[in-house]
């Protein structure tokens, strides 16, 4: 068995390997003068189970994803299982206009020609795997590493930022063993909170948050997502809203502590 990791995955793909108990494929990758990529991959992967790990996010790691793929395929290989672990376009689910693209249904049809298994975290909106008509595809839940990682940090309560992701932070208190709810006007005095999110994109949604705890009375807020996509530098504002900022490895970014490599590795054997 092998893991093949792409330019944007090095970290997951090797922790991933680790799980898996299986070998990390020697991956060449560049880029030409004009951008365009170019992908070798230096294994001989003949009668091999192979994944793919990379990011579909932002677009030019789209365009490796396939690459790989297609580099992959062109080996007399067993089965491939492509794992995307933060899946772009996901909040481009619906028209929400006459004459839009249903984006994430674009994705999801060019991914499934060529692969057996598919696999992503955290999907936004969980719906998407049903695009998935032609292969198996599962959504792996990355909240009970960053549970198990705010446990270890002393965390006493876990918050949602809203009311409709309330079961997420459910799952992360559940194994940090505190109480979770969502942001609500309780009194938090003294106490050390942590708002856990799937996506950190401009940061709006999480500094709101922190606004709200600090006038709540919370001693320490800590924020925690599974992807951590932090748009226009929107780091440097979080991190003046909160105390400490933590996020997995399906984007790797200056907050990444957690890994998703076991959670992904539990489901594949499933
Ligand atoms: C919303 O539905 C998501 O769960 C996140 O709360 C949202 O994507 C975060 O975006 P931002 O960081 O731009 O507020």
């Amino acid at each position: 068995m092998y893991v093949v990791g792409g330019s944007a995955n090095g970290m997951l793909a090797k922790e991933l390997a680790k799980s898996l108990k299986a070998r990390l494929a020697k991956v060449e990758t560049k880029r030409f003068p004009d951008d365009e990529c170019y992908v070798r991959i230096d294994e001989d992967l003949d009668g091999e189970d192979v994944f793919l790990v990379q990011t579909g996010w932002p677009d030019r790691n789209i365009i490796e994803l396939f690459l790989l793929q297609d580099a992959i395929r062109e080996f007399e290989i067993s089965s491939l299982t492509t794992v995307v672990p933060y899946f772009g376009y996901a909040r481009q689910d619906k028209q929400f206009k006459p004459g839009e693209p249903i984006s994430a249904r674009a994705i999801a049809r060019l991914i499934q020609l060529q692969t057996d298994e598919f696999m992503t975290v955290d999907v936004h909106a969980v719906s998407i795997i049903d695009w998935f008509d032609n292969v198996s595809a599962k959504n792996v839940c990355a909240y009970p590493e960053i549970g198990k990682f705010l446990r270890a940090k002393g965390v006493q309560v876990i918050l949602s930022p809203d009311e409709g992701r309330w079961e997420n932070a459910k799952r992360v208190a559940d194994v940090a063993g505190c109480d979770a709810d969502f942001l609500v006007k309780e009194r938090l005095d003294g106490k050390h909170v942590a708002i856990v999110d799937d996506i950190i994109s401009t940061g709006g949604t999480i500094i709101k948050a922190a606004e709200q705890l600090k006038i709540q009375g919370a001693k320490k807020i800590v924020a925690a997502c599974t992807h951590g996509v932090f748009a226009n530098n929107a780091l440097d504002r979080i991190r003046l809203a909160v105390d400490e900022i933590y996020s997995t490895d399906t984007i790797e970014n200056p907050t990444t502590a957690i890994t998703v490599a076991p959670q992904i590795a539990r489901i594949a054997r499933d």
